[in-house]
């Protein structure tokens, strides 16, 4: 077994770790106070190829491996996660859904544009009561022959406003459960199809969350992504790889707090030394970087999962699971190490550590996670 990482990948690497000091730390304090979408910095990373990292060159996208974009995602993380949760939806949820269950003709019209980075996409499943029970959507699409009608409202929707397409997960056939359920793309501007206020959030300020409200919001057929009654396991079947995105950002929030403190550590002094000379100190460092690694560990093994064309779904609600929980108890400990300079906005790391906690909730919560698992190791 080869723990080392390839030529490719230490460049991947590199060109990740490159922009976030140049083009992402200038001005993300100020981003997130301002709660100002990184509309610069994400065309940039369209412009690089990091919008669609694992899309076939052919619909425009960088065609390379999930080990490549939980690399990427864990560099730019360690900086901006607002940024990162952008190109984690972009690539994950969005692209990788159109990629793997679109039809041709949806491949050309939009999978090409999104890949590109020329617009971003957004993921739309949770609603007011159906965050976590993905199958009890309350947003209806319903079939008048050559068109759906959605109604309905969605919300917490990462690119709320900024994305120009939107997949939208909504009931066809109550009746039928989570086989009368379908996703369907819908661009922005559609008559009745409306963005809601912006959600002030406590961390990942930067980033465009939104609820979207459909009022008789007429779609045509073709939109329609799959069979019809497939839009659950879509939805399911996306998110499983969106996980492993989601990981990668807790675990570049994980590796980027503590990098500060251990930066922090060998300068500040305290009782005649630097504070890294004290145990009380040294030992939660080790704690950290010991948690951390264990994370890119788990990490990594459900990126080389879902590129061998494993099942991930366990490898990969494992590594979100554990990443977004060190991501969360290193972000703490960060501050702790910093002291009174750790709860003041100049030193990074309460931003990482108010942006931690969303990795815990967003792409299905630690307590989902626990159930993918569970089902999982009880089946075998
Ligand atoms: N792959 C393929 N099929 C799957 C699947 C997977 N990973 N997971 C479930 N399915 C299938 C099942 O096989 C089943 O199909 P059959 O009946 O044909 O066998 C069907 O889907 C229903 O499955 P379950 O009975 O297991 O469904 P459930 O109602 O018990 O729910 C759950 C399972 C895991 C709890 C699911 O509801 C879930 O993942 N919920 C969380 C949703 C979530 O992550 N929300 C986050 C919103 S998106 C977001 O945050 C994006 C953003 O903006 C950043």
């Amino acid at each position: 077994m080869d723990f080392s990482l390839s030529e490719e990948h230490l460049m991947i690497q590199q060109a990740a770790r490159d922009f976030a000091q140049t083009e992402l730390l200038p001005g993300v304090i100020q981003r997130d106070d301002e709660q100002k979408f990184p509309a610069e910095q994400v065309k940039k990373l369209g412009e690089l190829g990091f919008l669609g990292m694992m899309v076939d060159p052919k619909y425009n996208g960088s065609g390379m491996d999930t080990m490549s974009y939980v690399i990427a995602m864990e560099e730019l993380s360690k900086v901006d996660a607002s940024t990162s949760v952008v190109v984690s939806v972009n690539n994950s949820l969005v692209c990788y859904g159109l990629e793997a269950y679109g039809n041709e003709t949806q491949k050309q019209k939009y999978l090409t544009r999104l890949a590109s980075g020329e617009i971003i996409g957004a993921f739309c499943l949770s609603e007011p009561e159906a965050g976590s029970d993905a199958t009890s959507q309350k947003t209806t699409a319903i079939d008048k022959g050559d068109h759906y009608i959605i109604n309905g409202t969605k919300n917490w929707i990462t690119n709320g406003n900024s994305a120009e397409v939107y997949i939208v997960i909504a009931q066809t056939d109550k009746a039928k459960g989570h086989k009368g359920i379908n996703a369907i793309i819908v661009e922005k501007g559609t008559p009745g199809f409306e963005i809601g206020p912006k959600e002030n959030k406590l961390g990942i300020r930067g980033s465009d969350t939104h609820s979207l409200i459909f009022n008789d919001v007429k779609v045509p057929k073709e939109n329609r992504i799959g069979d019809d009654g497939f839009g659950f396991k879509f939805a399911m079947k996306t998110l499983a790889g969106g996980r492993i995105g989601i990981a990668a950002q807790a675990l570049g929030i994980a590796a980027g707090a503590y990098e500060l403190a251990l930066k922090y550590s060998k300068q500040r002094k305290a009782f005649g030394t630097e504070i890294s000379n004290h145990q009380a100190i040294a030992f939660k460092l080790a704690d950290m970087h010991t948690q951390i690694q264990a994370a890119r560990h788990l990490v990594y093994k459900a990126a080389w999962d879902k590129d061998q064309g494993n099942n991930y779904d366990l490898s990969g609600a494992m590594a979100k699971l554990y990443a977004s929980q060190v991501a969360m108890e290193t972000a703490v400990e960060a501050v702790q190490i910093h002291g009174g300079n750790g709860f003041v906005k100049d030193y990074h790391v309460e931003r990482l550590m108010r942006d931690a906690k969303i990795t815990q909730i967003y792409e299905g919560t630690s307590e989902i996670q626990k159930i993918v698992i569970s089902r999982s190791i009880l089946r075998d």
